[in-house]
């Protein structure tokens, strides 16, 4: 991929254009992202950590975003978050960055962090890959973690919930991505899981929650748990997040305008849903090939979704 190329916008009568930018031409692109008439979206390829540190504080009005899994898959890219040889190292890697994270959001922003959980391997050491979805295939299996057993679930998302509580993030919500259409599992002593978490955090007390944008049947207030079906994409080896669990996030935590960040950009849906949405976004991916799958999805060559 050409560093630096503009991308054409992706839907019509939205003004702004996206462009890719290597971890080192952020420095120069400052002005274009965070200036006053900036009027860009930026797709970097780079370190989440190393390019955040180079962003100024206060700019982004809402993070959403989804992590790599604890040991999934190796890609054997340097820096690449996921393949800790501990859980506890994993989390303190994304507790890295999302204090960056937490720097670049304005004082009223928001986190919108969907995380997924596992098991440990209950002594198998291969899987063989699923065809028919490869981002469940597993060529990674991490020893049992310390204090866990055999076949215990991990708790993935609630040990990384309460490692940013203490590092001063408010923790307002866990919602329930419920899955109509989850993977057969082929368990017999535990019920087929269908449900992912996605937690709502705020920098402060007080944040934009634009609760009045989207409401539940009959106007309710909007309850937790949300059902969703997934959307497979054949180009990427990862867990794609579908547009509509992205579409809420973006309505309720920024206005037209604004500016949303997704640190673990994989094949851009967050891009997508914020410029049809009408706001700005920066994606930083750390894979070229993954960074090439969201710049074809802009470019209108991959469909939307
Ligand atoms: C679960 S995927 C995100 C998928 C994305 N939500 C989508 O809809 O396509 C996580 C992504 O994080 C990327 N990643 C891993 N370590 C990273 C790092 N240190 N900096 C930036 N991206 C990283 C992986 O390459 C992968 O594409």
């Amino acid at each position: 991929m050409d560093s630096g190329v503009l991308v054409q916008r992706p839907f019509p009568g939205y003004e702004a254009s996206v462009r890719v930018l290597s971890e080192e031409q952020v420095t120069t692109a400052l002005g274009e992202l965070f200036g006053e008439d900036a009027a860009y979206s930026a797709i970097v390829v780079g370190d989440s950590r190393k390019v955040l540190a180079q962003m100024p504080s206060g700019v982004f009005q809402s993070c959403v975003t989804s992590p790599p899994y604890w040991s999934l898959r190796d890609y054997s890219i340097a820096g690449q978050i996921g393949l800790e040889d501990s859980l506890s190292d994993y989390v303190d890697s994304l507790v890295e960055v999302f204090e960056q994270v937490r720097r670049v959001l304005r004082d009223d922003g928001t986190l919108w962090l969907n995380i997924g959980d596992g098991y440990t391997s209950g002594g198998r050491t291969w899987r063989a890959p699923d065809k028919k979805n490869p981002a469940r295939a597993v060529d990674v299996r991490p020893p049992t973690p310390d204090g866990l057993k055999s076949k215990d679930l991990l708790g993935v998302p609630w040990r990384l919930a309460f490692a940013l509580q203490a590092v001063r993030w408010y923790l307002r919500s866990d919602i329930v991505w419920y899955k109509p259409n989850c993977q057969p599992e082929s368990v017999k002593d535990r019920p087929t899981r269908s449900h992912e978490s996605l937690f709502l955090l705020s920098k402060n007390e007080r944040y934009l929650y634009n609760y009045e944008a989207l409401r539940g049947p009959n106007r309710r207030n909007l309850r937790t748990v949300w059902e969703i079906n997934t959307q497979p994409c054949n180009d990427a080896h990862f867990a794609v997040f579908p547009p509509s669990l992205v579409e809420p996030c973006v309505v309720l935590g920024t206005r037209q305008g604004d500016l949303v960040l997704d640190p673990f950009f994989g094949s851009g849906t967050t891009g997508l849903v914020a410029l049809k949405m009408s706001r700005r976004f920066v994606g930083i991916e750390l894979n070229p090939r993954y960074a090439e799958i969201a710049e074809r999805r802009f470019n209108g060559t991959a469909s939307y979704g």
